[in-house]
């Protein structure tokens, strides 16, 4: 049974003013006790024990041999990086619709990426532009499934598998998801999580990095932990990173691990009761519920206007803070990035669905704690200001 804390909401009687923040995480299971115990026990820093403990949670929940916690999804993927041993000049495929996390890294240490457009009905890459942008260059493909549903994998698999390249999986969005009842996060050579607080489990900030092999899993414990040697403490021979997640981080994150299958749950409920009520609504796009191979799982509620001339994103957001509620745009193309030109990257293609979704798109307030009638006050404001 689909086990769902409806706070009470309070305001209902009052509802013009109804504050929605986009984005509000849940904290009602054993989050406090586990804090607590780190007090009393004086283990706050990344020595702690419920570090590995939320390590192998997750390891076993994505059926993965090595988890390494880190202290956000931004430098889970800058470690997969370096521990990939990717050079100047190796061209990486990956989506130009995502966060620029997924690119900082790669363009720092002078990799080339090469994006790919998005699919106009899943939001994610469009795996059949993948195989045309190979180069001798290319060494790996990095997959970032957006919003919701996952990339198809079975196609990006069997490119990897045909020019011997490696995938980095970013699944920040798809805590719980599965892509043919398989974990995402269990694809990647290395796949990374983030759990900032708007996502499917949190630890205020954090993040994982996720692999099958001892080799790659040794160099991220180093990279992340600024590569000590065991046998002379201060001398390096790499560099690395302090990304050490703290024992209180991790305690947070066991005790949302515990409850992640519900609030995967949760989601989907969120997910079918603005789509219930918006659905009519023919000058948006919303999330698709399912595809052959998944089905939604919200990581955000996102809508796209389908045409300009009614208005863009920026004025819709407006119309929704003037309500008091939260919303936020969806991201901005990477292949439109100014900062790619301070780096020389030239960008070839073009993108006209990202492009559309970036000045189109933003989402609904999605955060766990929403309330049923906080839901209904979200879809009766936009039913206005789309009549
Ligand atoms: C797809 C994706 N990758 C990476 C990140 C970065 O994670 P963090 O904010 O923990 O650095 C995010 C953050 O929202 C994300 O959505």
């Amino acid at each position: 049974m689909l086990e769902i804390k409806i706070k009470q909401d309070l305001s209902h009687k009052n509802i013009n003013i109804m504050q929605v923040q986009v984005n509000e995480p849940l904290l009602d299971g054993n989050e406090k006790k586990y804090l607590n115990e780190c007090i009393d026990t004086g283990w706050i820093s990344s020595e702690g024990p419920f570090i590995k403990q939320f390590e192998n949670g997750l390891a076993t929940y994505l059926n993965r041999k090595h988890a390494i916690a880190v202290s956000n999804g931004t430098v889970a993927i800058d470690i997969a990086i370096d521990a990939l041993d990717l050079k100047i000049g190796d061209e990486i495929i990956m989506p130009t619709f995502t966060i620029i996390s997924c690119v900082s890294g790669l363009i720092k240490k002078g990799c080339i990426p090469v994006f790919v457009d998005q699919e106009p009905d899943t939001w994610n890459m469009n795996v059949d532009q993948i195989e045309s942008k190979i180069t001798s260059r290319t060494k790996a493909i990095m997959v970032v499934h957006i919003y919701g549903l996952p990339v198809e994998m079975n196609k990006v698999l069997e490119i990897a598998t045909k020019y011997n390249l490696k995938i980095i999986e970013d699944a920040a969005e798809m805590h719980g998801q599965e892509y043919l009842g398989k974990k995402c996060g269990s694809f990647g050579d290395i796949s990374t999580l983030s759990f900032y607080p708007n996502k499917h489990i949190t630890t205020g900030e954090g993040g994982m990095v996720l692999t099958d092999n001892d080799e790659l899993a040794n160099k991220c414990r180093s990279l992340r932990n600024l590569c000590f040697i065991p046998e002379q403490r201060f001398l390096h021979y790499e560099l690395g990173y302090n990304a050490r997640m703290t024992n209180m981080q991790a305690a947070i994150g066991l005790a949302q691990l515990e409850r992640i299958d519900s609030f995967v749950e949760k989601k989907r409920w969120i997910g079918k009761k603005y789509t219930e009520q918006l659905k009519h609504v023919t000058s948006l796009q919303f999330p698709l519920e399912k595809t052959t191979f998944a089905e939604n799982i919200y990581w955000v509620y996102g809508v796209v206007i389908k045409d300009n001339q009614i208005m863009d994103a920026k004025e819709a957001m407006e119309k929704f803070a003037d309500a008091g509620i939260g919303t936020r745009p969806f991201f901005w193309g990477l292949h439109e990035q100014p900062v790619l030109k301070h780096y020389n990257i030239n960008v070839d293609g073009s993108f006209p669905i990202s492009e559309h979704m970036s000045r189109q798109g933003f989402y609904l307030p999605s955060g766990l704690a929403i309330t049923e009638s906080q839901i209904n006050y979200v879809c009766d404001t936009l039913l206005k200001i789309f009549k």
